[in-house]
């Protein structure tokens, strides 16, 4: 092995989810502790790190391209580091494919990023850590947050759900929750220094808690501790599974004042038979009634959801019934993906079946669906008040500001500078490119 120049500058690059910007994060704050500088192109630094996911194939084939062409000389005096999902899917065999890879952390080891690096300076050897679950209690006060009005915080890692399809569990190890005190300073802290809005995550952040009994405080119990924090203006989270939708957390989102009104609970599938080979644990009958319960008590929640189609032997009769289920419910926010066979996962034993071609028809059909809810949930909007978090000029009409709604929605209104950072009643009138438009009131 070849021994590489200690860095001074590093450029991370970020694959996946809303987990991995976090931990990429993280890693940012790790490395300019250290000293490092970060940039903002490959070309500029010394170590570059990719961040990877593996939730499907198309996700794993950029990163493998990207690295691939790392192989030049140009790139031939940088450390190249690989972290995330990927490390712990492909491990060592990733090595035999890229050489040019020096070192490996999975996403349990993202204590050992500045150890693993050291390792490598000293010996020149590949370094790989990937442990197959997480202990170590991060330190998230380093974490290099860019946005002064928003943050993540994570509240549980891993995921015990083990859904067919799903790569996930594997490479995320079981369900470890933080300890809510951890919590709670962070997002004090977080607020003290600014940040109007929280996004709480978790693969399931609904199990929340129910690792360690002994805390006896789950999901709900710290939203309501959550929502006690002066000046904590919004409190999101991201993903719900359908299962651990509970009748306290419905109550939560009715009765918190910080708590936002969108909750992302993903149906998957429309078909009884499809869900029940996806492992999903619940039937559609009872996805409805806690669609109908959680609109019950409160009217004007906007629910979310993710959706697979061309899950192995899904006829078109059942991906017809998606799109019913679709049609009935009406979601404000659909992320739909067509199913990615994941080596290793309970899904690969029945064959691929549905062609590509077809995945991409239902694809498309039920995008086309969505996009008319799109329009339908901003029209509802015209003549109506909502709250915009003020985050920024917008570039392009510059005599709008810019920011979000509670209910995750993009929102223009003409005002000064003096707003950005603030919370402001918008009433609409019209709307653009999926974008709100209107006047403070
Ligand atoms: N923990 C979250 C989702 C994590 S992955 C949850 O359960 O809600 C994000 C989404 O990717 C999943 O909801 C699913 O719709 C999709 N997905 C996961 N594995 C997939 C696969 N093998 N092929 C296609 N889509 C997949
Ligand atoms: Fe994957 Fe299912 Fe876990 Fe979500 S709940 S991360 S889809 S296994
Ligand atoms: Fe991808 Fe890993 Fe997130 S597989 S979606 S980066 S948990």
């Amino acid at each position: 092995m070849v021994k590489k120049n200690p860095p001074k500058s590093f450029y991370i690059r970020t694959y996946g989810c809303q987990m991995n910007e976090l931990d990429s994060d993280l890693m940012a704050g790790a490395l300019i502790e250290r000293g490092l500088v970060k940039k903002e192109t490959e070309e500029e630094a010394d170590l570059l790190l990719f961040n990877t996911c593996s939730v499907r194939d198309l996700a794993e084939r950029k990163v493998m391209g990207k690295i691939g062409r790392m192989g030049r000389r140009s790139f031939s005096n940088k450390i190249i580091g690989v972290t995330g999902c990927m490390a712990n899917n492909k491990k060592e065999s990733l090595f035999a494919k890229l050489p040019q890879i020096d070192f490996m952390i999975g996403t349990n080891n993202i204590h050992d990023l500045n150890p693993v690096l050291d390792e490598f300076l000293t010996t020149g050897e590949q370094q790989i850590r990937t442990d197959g679950t997480f202990t170590h209690e991060l330190d998230y006060s380093v974490v290099d947050r860019s946005d002064p009005l928003k943050a993540y915080v994570t509240i549980i890692r891993g995921c015990d759900k083990y859904c067919t399809y799903c790569i996930v569990p594997y490479t995320r190890g079981p369900e470890v929750s933080r300890e809510p005190q951890s919590i709670v300073d962070e997002c004090r802290e977080l607020v003290a220094k600014g940040t109007k809005e929280i996004t709480l995550l978790g693969q399931n952040v609904n199990s929340y808690g129910k690792d360690r009994p002994d805390w006896g405080v789950l999901f709900h119990d710290l939203l309501y501790q959550l929502d006690k924090i002066p000046g904590l203006e919004r409190v999101r989270f991201m993903t719900s599974h359908p299962c651990d939708i509970s009748p306290d957390l419905m109550m939560a989102v009715r009765d918190l004042p910080s708590l936002c009104e969108l909750v992302h609970f993903p149906i998957q599938a429309g078909s009884n038979r499809i869900l029940k080979k996806m492992h999903r644990m619940y039937t559609k009958e009872e996805y409805f009634e806690k669609v109908a319960k959680l609109r019950s008590l409160v009217p004007d929640v906007s629910l979310g959801t993710d959706i697979i189609v061309g899950f192995p032997t899904e006829t078109e009769e059942e991906f017809e019934e998606t799109y019913r289920a679709m049609e009935e419910i009406g979601f404000s926010v659909a992320f739909i993906y067509a199913y990615s066979p994941r080596k290793g996962t309970p899904a690969t034993r029945w064959a691929d079946d549905v062609p590509e071609s077809e995945k991409q028809r239902r694809l498309q059909k039920l995008m086309a669906l969505q996009e008319n809810f799109y329009l339908r949930d901003r029209e509802n909007l015209i003549g109506q008040v909502v709250e915009v978090l003020v985050e920024k000029r917008n570039q392009k009409e510059s005599q709008y500001l810019k920011g979000l709604t509670r209910c995750w929605k993009n929102a223009l209104f003409p005002g000064g500078d003096e707003l950005i950072g603030t919370l402001q009643k918008v009433k609409i009138h019209s709307i653009s490119h999926h974008t709100l438009i209107g006047d403070r009131v």
